[in-house]
């Protein structure tokens, strides 16, 4: 492996593979600066793009230099106080009560070796080195250690922070973010993701305003309603062309991403532990870590950036077990029978699954005592004697035997107040005293801060595990947090229950992963509420929404797509009218949008299996057949508007195309279409399944493939058959909802 990280004699630091670099140096005041992130440069010694020393009126001088205000220096872990008016990287309370803090330059070194973060996830070491720089605050004695990784293959910088206390005073930590980028002063657009329940990942692209923006969660789950991600791109910035810097946080919690345009243009983007009702105290001798963020950039616009994101995360970050390991197709008991589950029932499922040729069943919520709606008995785990007479591990053995795998399901952080657990240790909820506390779905939130508590869930979960009968589990989470706050520490404590939960949260499921390294887990909350780079660095996938309707799913996918690899999520063909939407679509549709997911499957009751048997099993196969694909293949957005959208699912290979079109809604006399294929061999022939056309990679990329036409009012066109008509299109039968697979191989 080249070396990726260069310290000049006048300390610029410079950390570049062939296509990035990351420079940074320090200043003759001390001061850690941000000089460059983006495109190689090569030589950095000369590098003297620096910041300009100008009269700045109204905006301080640092101390005692000329021309210096830190109010418009690029930094890379700035302070609140000194000159800089802008949202700091630290923000604290020293043992004066003031907030003010000098950190300069103290010394690096260059580490083979990628830190482990303590207690929390990171991305793994791969082909990476890394720098630590450590800058220090001599009146209180207080260094902060900055962290950053390069790796060779990747347009990644990662980066994080320690701050460690080493005077004999406490400090109240009241902002501590993972990362500052000081961006030049262009002019720049933000794109993030976001939305609710069952409609996660909207994607929103806005201007940047003068001002502040900023996107966080304080509900104790990274979130439906923001992804811990933002990209500053250029305006003029589309799949393939222009520049994007973006900034994806490895955390689970409360957070923010805090984007501020100054008067000077100087744009700021923060990214960590949301400082909205955290405090932290550091005692003497005591270090805090912050959480990891992943920065990639591109010059090749979106698709390029997310390219980056799905190589990075399959390789570097899930684990590696299953990172590459073709999903197996699966039947889910929710959607099929909700809370209406026994032994009986689940075998007749089971049987079901297997007729289908399925290689899996789940069994989702209801198998536990007293879990007949969601009422009651979270926390407990107690396998249901009565509905289950035979036990868990004798009905897994009997599903196992069918040849199937058995996966199970659990909300580990969860309690209801009709459970034992609850009846024994009412203290045991995140709460407050003297205060009723708010319930979602019936719902109370344990309380992961206290150790404790982590080790009885551990317990429970392990004496399931421990029969040896487990595939894999689905672990659920499904609601946030209210009156926040924890009898286990003091009062003036309180404000680092929420991270400390996230920390109690990551011992658990790395006790668990780690002791049974081969069951594969799901993440899960509500669907998406907490999809993000902390949990799947656990968990190699996670049900991306509640939403399974296909057409409520489009959006959802192509915008989890921008940063997460179709390895991370799963689908399944899902009853109609759909229970999320009330739309009727076709199991064409439905099987067409499932596709498009790392691991596809199947949640219907058998009455709804049996009137579409034939159909299912057909698609089963086909989902079987491209299972390592969809896995291990490359994913482009080729086309996405409000009613049309079209994807490009390259496979493993790269012998076979796997063009996903969908049209919401039907119109008459429809406007020809065509996709522009991505990344295909150029001189290669390609032949488009079921008919006899043949095309040219550099056809299919530069004059695009013809899109079906959907044909609304029977005209001329339509004829009965669907693919390989002379005109080389596809006609479809019109009408809302309408989609198709279309399939090329490489001759
Ligand atoms: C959540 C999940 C669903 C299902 C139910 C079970 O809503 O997102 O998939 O597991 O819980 O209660």
């Amino acid at each position: 492996m080249p070396t990726l990280i260069q310290v000049t004699a006048d300390n610029v630091f410079a950390l570049s593979n062939s296509r990035i670099s990351y420079l940074m140096r320090v200043s003759p005041e001390g001061i850690l600066e941000h000089l460059h992130f983006g495109a190689t440069i090569s030589n950095p010694e000369t590098f003297n793009a620096h910041h300009k020393r100008v009269m700045r009126s109204l905006s301080p001088e640092f101390q005692d230099t000329h021309r210096y205000s830190l109010s418009d220096v690029p930094q890379e872990f700035p302070v609140f106080g000194t000159s800089d008016y802008r949202q700091p990287a630290l923000h604290a309370r020293n043992v004066n009560g003031n907030s003010i803090f000098d950190f300069r330059y103290r010394k690096n070194s260059i580490l083979k070796t990628k830190p482990k973060l303590e207690g929390l996830p990171s991305a793994r070491q791969g082909n990476s080195e890394t720098l630590e720089i450590e800058l220090h605050d001599d009146v209180h004695n207080v260094s902060v250690l900055l962290y950053y990784t390069i790796y060779s293959d990747y347009d990644v910088v990662t980066r994080s922070a320690k701050i460690i206390n080493h005077s004999a005073n406490e400090l109240k930590l009241e902002q501590v973010f993972s990362t500052c980028l000081d961006l030049p002063q262009e002019d720049y657009e933000v794109l993030h993701f976001g939305g609710s329940w069952a409609r996660e990942f909207g994607e929103h692209r806005n201007a940047l305003p003068y001002g502040r923006f900023s996107i966080e969660s304080a509900r104790g789950t990274s979130s439906a309603q923001h992804q811990p991600f933002v990209a500053i791109i250029e305006p003029s910035t589309t799949e393939t062309q222009g520049q994007v810097v973006a900034t994806a946080l490895v955390y689970s919690g409360n957070f923010s991403i805090n984007i501020e345009r100054n008067e000077y243009n100087d744009v700021r983007v923060l990214a960590g532990i949301n400082p909205f009702n955290f405090a932290w105290t550091l005692k003497s001798t005591e270090s805090f870590t912050t959480p990891e963020v992943v920065h990639v950039y591109s010059n090749q616009g979106l698709d390029s950036m997310s390219q980056t994101f799905h190589g990075f995360i399959q390789n570097n970050m899930s684990p590696e077990r299953f990172a590459h390991e073709p999903r197996p197709s699966y039947l889910n008991t929710w959607e099929a029978a909700y809370f209406d589950i026994t032994e009986e029932k689940v075998f007749e499922l089971a049987k079901l699954t297997r007729s289908l040729d399925l290689e899996m069943l789940v069994v989702d919520d209801g198998w536990f005592e007293g879990r007949t709606d969601d009422r009651r008995s979270l926390g407990d785990w107690t396998p249901d004697k009565k509905r289950f007479s035979s036990g868990i591990p004798a009905l897994a053995k009997k599903v196992k035997d069918l040849g199937l795998k058995f996966g199970i399901w659990f909300e580990p952080e969860m309690t209801n107040a009709d459970s034992q657990l609850f009846r024994d240790h009412p203290d045991w909820i995140l709460h407050v005293p003297n205060r009723k506390s708010s319930t979602g779905r019936n719902q109370l939130t344990l309380d992961f801060s206290r150790p404790e508590v982590v080790d009885n869930i551990f317990q429970k979960m392990d004496t399931v595990f421990s029969c040896g009968l487990i595939d894999y589990v689905k672990w659920d989470m499904n609601r946030t947090f209210t009156e926040l706050g924890s009898a286990g520490l003091p009062a003036n404590q309180q404000g680092e229950v929420a991270h400390r939960y996230m920390l109690g949260l990551y011992s658990l499921v790395s006790r668990l992963t780690e002791k049974y390294p081969d069951i594969f887990f799901e993440n899960c909350a509500s669907g998406g509420n907490r999809h993000d780079l902390g949990m799947l660095s656990y968990m190699n996938q996670s049900w991306v929404s509640d939403m399974s309707d296909p057409i409520g799913r489009l959006a959802i996918q192509n915008g989890a797509s921008h940063i997460y690899p179709l390895s991370t999520y799963t689908s399944y063909l899902c009853p109609v009218p759909n229970h999320q939407n009330g739309r009727v679509t076709s199991m064409e549709t439905r099987f067409n949008v499932a596709f498009f997911c790392g691991n596809r499957g199947l949640s219907m009751s058998i009455d709804d299996i049996e009137k579409d048997k034939d159909d299912i099993k057909q698609y089963i196969q086909q989902f079987k057949a491209s299972a390592n694909d969809a896995v291990n293949g490359a994913f482009h957005r080729l086309y996405y508007t409000q009613n049309q959208v079209c994807w490009q699912l390259s496979s493993a290979d790269e012998k076979t195309l796997y063009i996903g079109y969908f049209v919401v809604l039907g119109e008459p006399n429809m406007k020809f279409k065509r996709a522009y294929l991505r990344n295909l061999d150029s001189d290669a022939m390609y032949k488009l399944q079921d008919s006899e056309r043949l095309y040219s990679g550099s056809q299919l990329m530069h004059a695009g493939l013809d899109l079906p036409y959907v044909s609304v009012t029977q005209d001329a066109l339509a004829s009965p058959s669907r693919v390989g008509d002379e005109q080389g299109l596809q006609v479809l039968d019109g009408g809302d909802f309408v989609s198709s697979l279309l399939v090329l191989e490489k001759v």
